[in-house]
């Protein structure tokens, strides 16, 4: 019996430097199942807590009240692959805070407060495969390059914010884009939206309900309507758009315009002028004839 614990010695030993190294690396109240992960959801946590393992690779942050992400979090984190922040207050990612996340493949900002996706928020997250969004009551504002440099996003979540328009270029930039939700979103089917739905028509197989669950409400009376009883010609009143020649026509008669207001008074002027002098030619006659 004796012996046997003898040669187990260094395997136990081991066995314990590594629990107790995992122990140690964890942050105090969270969880960590494997090496690799690092689970803190739902703790009440204010605050990112301190002491994440360097190495992490999935985070899990879900059903908090963390506001913000510092800007160099993803330099310091550079193999995450997994970072869970559904359900917490962030109101704004800082500029620059996702553009290092080379190894990223999951990102859930869903049930979050955020207002605004400016510009080039993901910069060239290439790993990047499924980005959710959804579920921020106050996210109005998606910038076109918003989503600039995800060459690998294949779903994408919108869902239930709200946004009540959308530029195409936004979606068109992603070419490996396979799911994308939008429904619950308060959209305005005016001029600018032509082009979304003329988009959504084409890409209907990469929502999951097609266009069926979509409404938008309508720029005269708010009334709302479902997109599927609407077709290209509800927008035929946007196709009115100005062409080149359409231009130089309207420039050129401009400008006949100006010429024949300036000939037309020249001639008037002169006429005028004329008539002036030829009743003040007849004036004189007169007179020589009196004397
Ligand atoms: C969001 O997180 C809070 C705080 O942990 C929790 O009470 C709530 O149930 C969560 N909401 C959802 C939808 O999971
Ligand atoms: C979310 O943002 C809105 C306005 O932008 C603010 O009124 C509200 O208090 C915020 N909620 C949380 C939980 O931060």
């Amino acid at each position: 019996m004796l012996p046997c614990v003898y040669r187990l010695q260094p395997v136990l030993a081991l066995l314990f430097f590594t629990l107790f190294n995992l122990g140690e690396n964890c942050p105090a109240t969270c969880l960590c199942p494997d090496p690799h992960t690092v689970d803190c959801s739902g703790r009440g946590l204010t605050r990112l807590p301190d002491e994440i393992p360097l190495d992490v690779r999935r985070l899990l942050l879900a059903d908090n009240w963390i506001p913000r992400i510092p800007s160099d979090f993803l330099v310091l984190y550079s193999d995450l692959v997994y970072l869970d922040l559904r359900n917490n207050s962030l109101s704004h990612i800082e500029p620059g805070t996702l553009s290092t996340s080379s190894r990223l493949v999951f990102l859930d900002l869903g049930c979050n407060n955020l207002t605004e996706i400016p510009k080039g928020t993901f910069g060239e997250s290439r790993s990047l495969i499924k980005l959710r969004l959804g579920n921020n009551p106050y996210l109005s504002m998606v910038n076109e390059d918003a989503f600039m440099g995800l060459t690998s996003l294949r779903e994408l979540e919108l869902e239930r914010n709200a946004l009540s328009g959308l530029q195409v270029g936004a979606l068109s930039q992603l070419p490996s884009l396979r799911v994308l939700r939008l429904e619950g979103n308060p959209w305005v089917c005016n001029c600018n939206f032509a082009n979304l739905f003329t988009w959504l028509v084409e890409n209907s197989h990469k929502l999951p309900n097609g266009i069926e669950g979509m409404e938008c409400s309508l720029p005269t009376d708010g009334r709302r309507v479902p997109l599927s009883q609407l077709s290209q010609d509800s927008f035929r009143e946007c196709q009115i758009t100005l062409t080149l020649t359409d231009f130089l026509i309207i420039i050129f008669s401009g400008i006949s315009v100006s010429v024949a207001a300036i000939m037309a008074s020249f001639f008037l002027a002169s006429t005028v002028h004329c008539f002036q002098r030829w009743s003040k030619g007849a004036k004189g006659d007169e007179e020589e004839s009196e004397e």
